[in-house]
């Protein structure tokens, strides 16, 4: 894979970033079937990277956001970064190429930050109207704790348990149980040298999200309130889904929390 690192020009601040971004947006989006990558599918013309872009570079933070786009797509991902980024940003940007699986875009978007970033959120670009709320919550918990942070909602549908041929067998207790959205927030050398050891390719099938990643290497997670509107684009009907909080958020509604 090309280490190629493309930093946007202009936007670097004086002081050094301590918040770090990792937009993922390297996936195939196999189960869509867009014909493009999930990342760079449009709702009413704009990418659904263009959204995740924009609201990252909205927090008043100094950070870096390292977006992570298919080889194919880094130019078209320039270009979107240099549309959405005002002049004046606290936010450098860099692009660069993912990876096969989505724990090694994370790993590529991880060794893309600056050593000066101290706390990481890594981010579904596929969860295009997470909220500025939710990315504040997700940092506020991560620097207070020192843990891991995941946004987590309720399971409302009553589950069963399930053999291959679809005969239930038995009625799960839902209420343990969550649903984990992004953005995930880790203290950078937590999350670096989780994604670093070894074991990730043997335990127990591929991680997911990066609160396995972390789980798996001994670290604590912790989960604060998630929201409905950071919806992940998986099949056709999610788009549905994801307009709804489009049009929500060009009319200027507050979004359920
Ligand atoms: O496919 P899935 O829904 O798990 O993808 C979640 C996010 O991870 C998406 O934003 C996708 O672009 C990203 N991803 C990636 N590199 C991969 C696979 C997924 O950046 N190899």
């Amino acid at each position: 894979m090309s280490p190629l690192t493309n930093d946007v020009p202009g936007t670097t601040p004086h002081e050094l970033p301590s918040l770090g971004v990792v937009l993922v947006a390297a996936g195939r989006g196999e189960r869509l079937g867009a014909g493009a990558p999930k990342a760079f599918v449009e709702l009413r013309g704009r990418a659904l990277l263009e959204f995740g872009i924009g609201v990252v570079t909205s927090l008043p933070h100094l950070g870096h956001l390292v977006v992570v786009a298919p080889e194919s797509h880094a130019a078209q991902a320039l270009d979107i970064v240099e549309q959405v980024l005002p002049a004046a940003s606290s936010w450098e940007v860099s692009v660069v190429p993912g990876g096969r699986e989505r724990h090694e875009s994370v790993r590529f978007g991880l060794n893309a930050l600056p050593d000066s970033v101290e706390t990481v959120l890594v981010h579904d670009a596929a969860r295009p109207f997470a909220s500025a709320a939710l990315f504040e919550r997700v940092i506020t918990e991560v620097r207070r704790t020192g843990d891991a942070v995941v946004p987590a909602l309720p399971v409302v549908d009553t589950l069963k348990r399930v053999d291959p041929e679809g005969i239930v067998h038995e009625t799960v207790d839902r209420a343990p149980l969550v649903a984990v959205q992004t953005p995930q927030g880790f203290v950078r050398e937590t999350l670096a040298a989780a994604h670093a050891t070894a074991q990730l390719q043997h335990e127990g099938g591929l991680p997911t999200d990066d609160a396995e990643v972390v789980q798996r290497a001994g670290a604590k997670v912790r989960t604060v309130p998630g929201e409905q509107r950071a919806h992940k684009l998986t099949t056709p009907a999610d788009l549905a889904i994801l307009e709804h909080f489009l049009t929500a958020n060009l009319l200027g509604l507050e979004a359920e929390a």
